[in-house]
């Protein structure tokens, strides 16, 4: 009888020998909202266990995350004013900058990647400046944009930028934007694949980032499309990214390994809020093993070939992972 496959997973220690993929803290980007006020800390509704919160209570955060082993954070920002081209996005004493600036401040060894969108600080919820006639998010005119958000992020301190708004040549006006103001050791980390996808969700009651019209589908991938998610990514390697990235991930594990198999750029996935929602409202609602499905959840990201996984599970993952 052929009993090649059950004589090495008779014990533990087989198992454990064999294991093909691990998971292990250091891979793990935690994300933190962040709000104007002082000793500010609402939990999100539809996210049971995440939280907006003012600098100074991020700053006690940073204190639990590396208490877990967690030592990589990537911020958003809640700006107090919107405008038509998200302002505070471009202002040194934003948010954002702020924060990054009190974070560092307080916790040099943590590593503090921001987002690079304004999707968060536009009145109309698009992640760019809209075009007068057509109300489209225009293209052009948002990389002169996100050049300023960049330059004042690094500024600010930030050790890696994260551009999230998907137009067309924002990792090349970045970069050169970063190089010529003597920024050139900056790595950026592109949201090289990111899909026009329900599961942002309740990501966006957090951020309060809802486009207040229409959708984002004219700068997002269409979910469909295959070989234009490897091509785009590809095309953020040739611009000079450092680290590539798909979104979400869960529903889109074939184009991690895709894009594993066509770079030798680290690549991360983006385990979304709806990802998280669903698990959690599963997991509380008696429905599943919650620690066994996360932990599974994040291995699947390992094995379709991720090296980073940004998740709101980071911190309980860390706990799970420890005991
Ligand atoms: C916006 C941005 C989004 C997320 C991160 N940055 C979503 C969107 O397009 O509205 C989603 C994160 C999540 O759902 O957890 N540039
Ligand atoms: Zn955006």
């Amino acid at each position: 009888m052929f009993k090649r496959y059950r004589r090495t997973r008779s014990n533990t220690l087989f198992r454990d020998l064999l294991q093909e993929s691990r998971l292990v803290i250091d891979d793990f980007i935690y994300p933190l909202f962040i709000k104007e006020g002082r000793g500010v800390k609402i939990e999100v509704s539809s996210m049971p266990g995440v939280f907006q919160m003012s600098i100074d209570e991020a700053i006690k955060e940073c204190d639990e995350l590396k208490r877990l082993g967690i030592r990589s954070i990537i911020l958003f920002g809640i700006p107090t004013i919107k405008d038509s081209v998200g302002s505070e996005a471009m202002d040194e004493d934003g948010i954002i900058a702020k924060a990054t600036r009190e974070i560092k401040r307080s916790h040099e060894d943590m590593l503090v990647v921001v987002d690079v969108c304004f999707c968060e600080y536009t009145d109309h919820g698009h992640c760019g400046v809209l075009d007068p006639k057509t109300k489209n998010v225009h293209n052009d005119a948002t990389l002169l944009n996100l050049k300023k958000q960049s330059l004042i992020l690094a500024q600010a301190g930030a050790d890696m930028l994260a551009p999230s708004g998907m137009m067309d040549g924002m990792v090349k006006s970045i970069r050169d934007e970063l190089d010529k103001n003597g920024f050139e050791n900056l790595p950026i980390m592109s949201y090289s694949t990111k899909f026009a996808s329900a599961y942002y969700g309740p990501f966006r009651d957090v951020a309060q980032s809802s486009p207040s019209f229409g959708d984002r589908k004219t700068y997002q991938e269409n979910p469909a499309n295959r070989r234009e998610a490897i091509l785009e990514s590809l095309e953020d390697e040739a611009q000079g990214a450092d680290i590539l990235m798909v979104k979400p991930a869960l529903a889109y594990l074939d184009i991690v390994r895709d894009i594993r198999e066509r770079t030798l750029l680290p690549l991360a996935v983006y385990n979304v809020s709806g990802e998280y929602a669903m698990l959690k409202m599963a997991g509380k609602a008696g429905l599943i093993d919650y620690e066994k499905c996360v932990l599974e959840t994040m291995l699947s990201f390992k094995r379709a070939g991720a090296d980073i996984i940004i998740s709101y599970h980071a911190k309980e993952i860390a706990n799970f992972l420890n005991s």
